[in-house]
């Protein structure tokens, strides 16, 4: 079969990039320009500044990537870009973008899911074998599903509320760590100790999560220290917020591959990033012998690289889409496109 070259373009959130992604699991190249530092000033994403920012970087990005790929956009056959969820203006610049490569150079348009991304990133370690469990942590999703097919999902463990990323997020904010949360949540508890007793969520055998009790935890027990006048021992309560996360993602992982019987686990999400995380899904699967397969760091932040993964499968349904693709912010994913 002839190899298929897809150019990936994601602007979600607060990272511009490009990448050329070879049978949907082979990067050719890939450019991101991060605006991290430039939100950090503000304490988070501010969505006017980020959209700029994209129409400001995306031929830049796109004449790097080129550049490091010795290829142009008429050797790619398709052009795929996330189209949901995310901040809507910058979702609009991603795809107005994406829309005028196709048309300029008369290519096949695919719409991805930013999840699906995630997911599809998996490629990149090895190809994704079937059926297999998908454990998906990021800003909004918290689940554990089983896959039997590429965009064939069964959600058999959601959150009720809050997402464990969105969690990470609150508890970073109210510790007055700086954005982003999560990955400051885990520098800080690195260096401390668990010793602030904290509610374990859903304490029941359930496949399903709840985070919103452990965040309102944490911000009680903050704010009744701040008013006794005590300090806040900030490595020591990251630490045992981040233990209590994690284990109870664990937990339920476990029950899920013990009641589905299914041995194979991939990871998918921006938390999957957490170096907590990724060490106890690793004694997880040495204690259960799992194939388990997490992309590496790079890829689970947000990248295009994983969006052309994603839209591999797609381009072999000829899943293509047309000028009338509009941006979602919200989007759940597991809910079949119509
Ligand atoms: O997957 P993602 O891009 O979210 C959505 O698309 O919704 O991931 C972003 C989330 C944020 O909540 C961020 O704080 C969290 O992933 N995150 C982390 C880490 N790196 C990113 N959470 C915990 N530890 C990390 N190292
Ligand atoms: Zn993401």
């Amino acid at each position: 079969m002839k190899d298929v070259y897809i150019l990936g373009i994601e602007s979600s959130c607060d990272e511009t990039s490009i990448s050329i992604v070879k049978n949907g699991c082979e990067e050719i190249a890939t450019t991101v320009f991060t605006q991290m530092d430039t939100h950090a000033e503000f304490g988070g994403v501010v969505p006017e500044i980020a959209s700029r920012m994209h129409t400001e970087s995306f031929t830049l990005v796109l004449e790097d990537l080129l550049k490091k790929s010795n290829m142009n956009v008429s050797d790619v056959d398709a052009i795929a870009v996330t189209y949901a969820p995310g901040l809507l203006g910058s979702l609009l610049v991603g795809i107005e973008f994406a829309k005028t490569l196709s048309l300029v150079y008369n290519k096949p348009l695919i719409a991805v899911h930013h999840i699906a991304g995630h997911i599809f990133a998996n490629n990149l370690v090895k190809k994704i074998e079937y059926p297999t469990l998908a454990l998906v942590v990021s800003g909004g999703h918290t689940e554990l599903v089983k896959m039997t097919s590429d965009y064939d999902f069964e959600v058999i463990g959601t959150t009720l509320d809050d997402a464990i990323g969105e969690c990470f997020d609150k508890v970073a904010r109210v510790l007055d760590l700086k954005y982003p949360g999560g990955p400051n949540i885990e520098k800080y508890a690195e260096l401390g100790k668990n010793n602030y007793k904290l509610p374990i969520p859903m304490d029941n055998n359930e496949l399903n999560f709840s985070y919103s009790g452990l965040k309102s935890a944490v911000i009680n027990l903050v704010h009744n220290e701040r008013q006794r006048g005590n300090e806040i021992n900030k490595e020591d309560l990251a630490s045992s917020f981040q233990t209590i996360a994690v284990d109870e993602i664990i937990r339920k992982t476990e029950l899920a591959i013990k009641e589905t019987g299914i041995k194979r686990l991939i990871v998918a999400g921006g938390v999957s990033a957490n170096k907590y995380l990724r060490k106890e899904l690793e004694t997880l699967s040495n204690k259960l012998n799992l194939d388990l397969s997490i992309p590496p760091l790079k890829y689970c932040t947000d990248n295009a690289t994983m969006i052309a993964c994603a839209a591999y499968p797609q381009y072999l349904k000829q899943d293509f889409t047309n000028f009338e693709l509009n941006g979602k912010s919200q989007e759940y994913f597991f809910q079949k496109k119509d």
